[in-house]
């Protein structure tokens, strides 16, 4: 099994590169279908969604405006409860457009509800949400999301865009913490 270590702390691999492409390209086709004729406002929610975005855009022949913002929760394992706004919509026009916020995980839900919350005033024609990873028994909020890649229980993950304090975001498969 594939081990690494990231800080003080030692994952093993849990979602392989190649499930990972997969799922990928199951959700592309499901995507393209869905927004048949239209072009799709890509926001992606940094960090974490850098790689999947990336991964996202070029496996969908639907046309993607790509944009990023950056709202964060969680500090090294945990969350901290409070969304913090580190790079804001601010003056992204979005009236008219279908929207498709990209999240790397979803754990609380609290930084995809501030997120939706926000958008609710900027008249976007749809609002769909994907995220690469849901922990559904985590979820606090009720929030709505439209394409899941991997259900997974509550273990903390890096790799694939998901860091632990900074490090891992570069492993090209998904890790969980050893136990
Ligand atoms: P939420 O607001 O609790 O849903 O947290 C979402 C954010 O927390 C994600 O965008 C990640 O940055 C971070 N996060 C949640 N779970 C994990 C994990 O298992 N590993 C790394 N980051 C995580």
């Amino acid at each position: 099994m594939k081990k690494v270590t990231l800080h003080d702390k030692t994952f093993e691999e849990y979602i392989s590169r190649e499930k990972i492409q997969t799922r990928i390209d199951e959700l592309a086709i499901e995507i393209d279908k869905d927004y048949a004729d239209k072009t799709i406002t890509m926001v992606g929610n940094l960090t974490g969604a850098f790689i999947i975005m990336a991964d996202l855009c070029r496996h969908i022949h639907t046309p993607v405006d790509v944009k990023f913002v950056k709202y964060s929760s969680y500090e090294g394992m945990a969350t901290t409860h409070v969304v913090k706004e580190r790079m804001g919509f601010g003056g992204m026009d979005l009236s008219g457009r279908h929207v498709m916020i990209v999240e790397d995980i979803i754990d609380t839900g609290l930084t995809l509800h501030y997120l939706l919350d926000l958008l609710k005033h900027k008249g976007a024609a749809s609002i769909k949400v994907f995220s690469l990873l849901l922990k559904p028994d985590s979820v606090q909020k009720e929030v709505q999301v439209d394409y899941v890649g991997f259900d997974i229980p509550n273990d903390f993950v890096v790799g694939y865009g998901l860091d632990y304090d900074g490090m891992g975001r570069d492993l090209d498969s998904i890790y969980k913490l050893s136990s």
